[in-house]
């Protein structure tokens, strides 16, 4: 598969950035409201500070972060992985917050963020799967994520309820997926 166009660059994000994350999170939250647990609403009012513990700084083993695809000086794209620090659960870390700007999507930069989030996994000490839970309705996001050898594991029912009106709501389904390190 051809790259994206325009050289796109993929990073982690620092503390600086996080007004640019927020500024892409809460489109991403407002275009796709099937696809991601948060309310627009709700993280709306949350300064982009509040969201330092996501880049992992403080993270000693690995397997914690957010990471943004540049083109330019512009933030098109993010990914984050989060790793509870349990000792009982720290050997799989949840692969999150996937998006591309619909401006830039179908170039490419999904697949590069998939694949640097798994080789940054890889580096990780002790992680051993990485899991996610994405909409039965995302059907690009779920045909990235098998390219990226990520395997159904099941599916939870009426995961996301959407109340979009009196009387109107929309359920949707979430499909468990885990890619063993
Ligand atoms: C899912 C999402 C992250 C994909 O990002 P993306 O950058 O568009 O992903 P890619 O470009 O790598 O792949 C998307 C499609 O473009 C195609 N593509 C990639 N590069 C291409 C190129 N150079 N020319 C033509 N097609 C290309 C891919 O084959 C893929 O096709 P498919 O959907 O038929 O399988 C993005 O659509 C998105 O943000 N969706 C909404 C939020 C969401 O669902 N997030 C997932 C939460 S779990």
């Amino acid at each position: 598969m051809a790259g994206p166009e325009t050289p796109v660059r993929i990073a982690r994000l620092a503390p600086a950035e996080l007004s640019a994350y927020k500024a892409l999170r809460d489109e991403g939250l407002r275009l796709h409201p099937d696809a991601f647990d948060a309310d627009v609403e709700s993280e709306k009012a949350r300064p982009p500070e509040s969201y330092i513990g996501r880049l992992g700084l403080n993270d000693t083993l690995g397997g914690s972060f957010l990471l943004g695809a540049w083109e330019g000086r512009q933030l098109v794209g993010m990914i984050g992985l989060e790793r509870p620090s349990q000792h009982k659960l720290r050997h799989s870390a949840e692969l999150n917050s996937m998006m591309v700007h619909p401006q830039h999507s179908g170039k490419g930069i999904g697949q590069l963020l998939v694949g640097q989030a798994v080789s940054e996994a890889r580096q990780a000490i002790g992680l051993e799967q990485i899991y996610l839970r994405v909409s039965t309705s995302s059907n690009s996001a779920i045909r990235l994520y098998e390219r990226a050898g990520f395997q159904p594991c099941g599916v939870v029912p009426h995961a996301i309820k959407l109340v979009e009106g009196p009387g109107q709501v929309r359920y949707f389904d979430k499909l468990a997926m885990v890619l063993i390190l």
